[in-house]
């Protein structure tokens, strides 16, 4: 079985016209073994983590009881990013397995609610949020060391504890980044395909290869999005990590996960006596 379907152009050429549909089974069961196989792994295998260092007891006073994690404009982005991308995957693949509807408009119109919420998201992270607090940093990868040498039965410190957000965290919002990036690019341009409210319809802008591969891309990185998702939401409702799914809500940590799981000193949160952009961002 290829990846990709392709056609005879009037002009005898072979060109991609999207993706082997056969891919959003492959995303779904691939998705679905990695949920079985951690489930199992975290039931049966994971030891307590463990970490070196601590709040100093003057860091730990000053935390207030709850801590704040998402600022209201942060959490109303999340849930409509999440509505639109939902809508997204059910309008893109429900046809494609065999639940005909008129699919196009819905779809073409949740990628515009998509797109805007990512140029809020991109300007707000920005300039009012700790932009750095999602990307890699140098602790996290000596910690990351540290973890793999202990997991092998290496001697190595115990890492320390996390800044705002855990490297796997970080690592799956690099992925869903150019992810998203890649499917709301080529479906910008693929509304010049349809008829939209934003511009007259123009299928003559590209050639058919290039329309091809951008058809490819785009369903590439759509039937991604299946198996991310499904990872995103098996994270989300875990018992262990339902607290930080409540935090999307509600805005806030109680104090007692925070000094558990994060370093004060990597990511500081607002006291009765200082304040932090990182942490109410
Ligand atoms: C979760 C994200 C997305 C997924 C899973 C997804 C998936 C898909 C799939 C599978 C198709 C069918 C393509 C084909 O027939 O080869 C499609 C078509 C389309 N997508 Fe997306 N898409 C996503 C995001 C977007 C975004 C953000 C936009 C707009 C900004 C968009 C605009 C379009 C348009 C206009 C078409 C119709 C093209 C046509 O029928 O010629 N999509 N999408």
């Amino acid at each position: 079985m290829g990846i990709i379907e392709w056609a005879r152009s009037p002009w005898g050429q072979d060109v991609p016209i999207h993706i082997a549909w056969a891919l959003i089974y492959v995303a779904a069961i691939g998705g679905l073994i990695f949920l079985v196989v951690h489930a199992i792994y975290v039931r049966y295998f994971a030891k307590q983590e463990e970490y070196s260092g601590g709040a100093s007891a003057a860091a730990v006073a000053h935390v207030p009881d709850r801590v704040a994690r998402h600022s209201l404009a942060a959490r109303m982005f999340h849930w409509i990013m999440a509505a639109s991308m939902f809508a997204l995957l059910i309008t893109a693949f429900l046809p494609k397995v065999g639940v005909q509807f008129p699919w196009v408009t819905y779809h073409w119109i949740a990628g515009a609610v998509l797109t805007v919420s990512i140029i809020y998201h991109i300007l707000h992270a920005t300039f009012w949020m700790d932009f750095w607090s999602i990307w890699p940093d140098k602790t996290d990868m000596q910690d990351a060391s540290r973890r793999l040498k202990r997991f092998m039965g290496q001697e190595a410190p115990a890492p320390r504890r996390f800044g705002k957000y855990p490297l796997e965290n970080k690592m799956y919002h690099a992925v869903i980044v150019l992810t998203g990036l890649a499917v709301i690019l080529t479906g910008v341009f693929m509304m010049f395909r349809v008829r939209t409210a934003f511009f007259p319809r123009n299928p003559y802008l590209f050639g058919d290869m290039t329309w091809g591969l951008m058809y490819v891309l785009h369903g590439l990185a759509g039937v991604g999005l299946i198996a991310l998702v499904m990872v995103h939401v098996y994270f989300a409702v875990r018992p262990e990590k339902f607290v930080i799914t409540k935090s999307m809500v509600f805005g806030s940590l109680p104090k007692d996960y925070y000094l558990e799981h994060h370093d004060p000193e990597r990511w500081s949160v607002e006291t009765s006596s200082s304040s932090s952009r990182g942490a109410s961002a």
